[in-house]
Parts: structure tokens; sequence; C-alpha cells
């Protein structure tokens, strides 16, 4: 089968290649950059300009499943300017595929959009199941609001459509969990706000498997990415401190401090989403990761 990744050149998209051409997938890339195209047995690279609303028109031959995973990244200060660069990257880029499809003559029978959980109402009681949605009036929830919305319209173009909502990804090649490693490895680690919010992670691992699954076995609508025991920040914290051997004796940082210091960003780890994957596990997906212990140990031991 023939895939093309956007954001192929990021921390998960790196990863999906390599499982997608371990699987035998032929794969296409899409990327802003030209300088980061290497073609190797199986991989052929080309160039967009999302904001220009262009595209390689090679870049969509053969295709027949597309991920979508570009986006700039929410770990960078949201300066008004960079918000609207947060929300343009994911929705300029769905619209230069959608027209560049409904242009020409295509194969493609599935889109698969990166979402996140984050798009949840938080919430330090509930526990969402993916028709919980009703779109968090945050920022965050104002984007995936609008890069689902973008997802969705490939349906108008006959095309299947599957969002994946990840949670908070775990792995010592990128994401949060070395950024949140760093104090604590430096012996000032510290619960954030109240410590109450609920963290829904997932393993890497079982992310890029889950990723795969939806596109072998045709599945389609909104699953979420998250593993199968969300934890409370609190107990994240203290979880993480133990498998590093390293003491937590810092007292939590009130959120306010979180929020004059990264400003609106501070919703990123102040929110609260708990989140159910009991609908892809009924669809047959089964979690290398069950417990955050488990997946703690595995990342830790590759350090
Ligand atoms: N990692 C997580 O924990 C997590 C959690 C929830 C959701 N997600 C979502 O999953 C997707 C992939 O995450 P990631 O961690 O792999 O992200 P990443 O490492 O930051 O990579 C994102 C990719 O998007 C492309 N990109 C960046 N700015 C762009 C722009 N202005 N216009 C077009 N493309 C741009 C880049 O590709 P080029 O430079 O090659 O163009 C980059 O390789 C993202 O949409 C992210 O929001 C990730």
């Amino acid at each position: 089968m023939k895939v093309l990744v956007t954001g192929a050149t990021g921390f998960l998209g790196k990863l999906l290649v390599a499982q997608l051409l371990a699987q035998g997938d032929e794969v296409h890339y899409v990327t802003t950059n030209a300088s980061k195209i290497k073609n190797a047995k199986g991989v052929w690279g080309f160039v967009w300009d999302p904001a220009a609303g262009s595209i390689e028109p090679k870049a969509l031959e053969g295709v027949d499943v597309i991920y979508h995973l570009a986006g700039a990244t929410v770990s960078k200060r949201w300066t008004p300017t960079y918000k609207e660069e947060i929300l343009d990257s994911r929705i300029q880029s769905a619209a230069t595929l959608y027209l560049a499809l409904q242009k020409g003559n295509h194969q493609v029978k599935q889109f698969i959009s990166a979402s996140a959980v984050g798009g949840y109402v938080s919430s330090e009681t509930a526990q969402y199941t993916e028709a919980d949605m009703k779109h968090n009036p945050s920022f965050l929830g104002q984007v995936v609001e609008a890069w689902e919305t973008a997802a969705d319209q490939f349906e108008q173009l006959g095309i299947g459509v599957t969002k994946i909502r990840i949670g908070l990804v775990l792995s010592e090649l990128g994401g949060a969990l070395p950024v949140m490693m760093k104090p604590i490895s430096l012996g000032a680690g510290a619960v954030f706000g109240t410590g109450k919010q609920y963290y829904s992670w997932i393993h890497v691992e079982d992310l890029i498997g889950l990723f795969c699954f939806v596109k072998n076995k045709r599945l389609l609508g909104a699953f979420n990415g998250v593993g199968d025991r969300p934890e409370t920040c609190r107990d994240f914290t203290v979880v993480l401190a133990k498998k590093m051997h390293r003491p937590l004796w810092l007292p939590a940082v009130p959120g306010w401090v979180l929020k004059t210091v990264l400003g609106e960003m501070a919703a990123v780890v102040l929110e609260s989403q708990n989140v159910s994957n009991d609908k892809i596990k009924q669809a047959g997906f089964g979690f290398k990761y069950q417990t955050l212990e488990a997946a703690l140990e595995a990342i830790l031991s590759k350090e």
C-alpha cells in the first residue's frame, strides 16, 4: 500500500514512517523544508508550502492512505502570532491536501489525522469517551475543533476519515517526557497546580501501533490515542520520580505561578482530561503497556 505522511520529519512522523516501512508499505512524505528530504528504499520526499497552498503533485500519485501529522509544536510560548501558526499550520496543510485531491484524479481511501485529548473540556471528575467531545473553550480546544473539522471535510471527497485524539506521549526520543524528567533528575521536580488534574498518557510504541492498526483495519471515526490508566499529575510525578530514583521534596508549583511563567500555555500541564481507550480496544487493538510503571520502566531502561 502507498501512504503519504505529513509531519513525517517530526518526533511521531519519523517513528510512524519506520513502522510503515517495516510492515511493507511504500511511503511518500511532504516537508516544508527541502533540506530534510532523504530518499531511501521505499520512501520518497516532496516539498509543500501549506501557507501558499502548494504541493508537488507527484506526492499524491498512487497514494491510498494519508496520515496528517503536520503542525507547529504547541510546546513553544503562545504569543498571538505563534497561536496563529499553531492553528494555520494544521488547517492550511489539510486544505492544501483537500484542494490537490479535489483537482486531480486520486485513489485515496482514508485520511488519518492526528488530533489531541486537549479538545475535551477540562474536568477532574469526568471520564471521556469519543462521543463526549463538546469542545474545550480554551485555545487548545479551539485548535482541536478546527483541526477535526478540516479532517472531516475529506468525507466530501468520498474519503473515509479517522481522527486519533493523542494524549501525553511517553518516549525517551521526544514529546513531553524528557522535559518533565529534567527538573526531577536535578532533584527539583514538583507537582503542577493541585496535582489532581488527569494526564491520559500513552507509550509511543502503542500509539504508533494504533496509527497502523486503524489503517490496516480501515477503522473510521474518532479514537482516543491513550493508554489504559490515566493518572493524576500527582501520581504521575510520584511514579516518574520513583522510577528515576530521585527525591520529590519540593512543594507543588501553584497554578498561578505556572500561568505567570508560561502564560496561556500553562493549560498544557494544568488542564485535566481523563480519557477512555475502550473504543479502540473493542475494535481489537491490544496495548503493550498497560501501566505507567511498565511504560516508564521500558523507556528508562533505554536511556
Ligand atoms: N507528541 C505528542 O505528545 C502529541 C500529543 C498530542 C498531539 N500531537 C500531534 O501529533 C502531531 C505530530 O506530533 P509530533 O510530536 O511528531 O510533532 P513535531 O515533532 O513537532 O513535528 C511536527 C511536524 O510538523 C511539521 N510542521 C511544523 N510546523 C509546520 C508548519 N508551520 N506548516 C507545516 N508543517 C509544519 C514539521 O515538518 P517539516 O518541518 O518537515 O515541514 C514537523 O516535522 C502534531 O500535530 C501534534 O500536535 C502530538
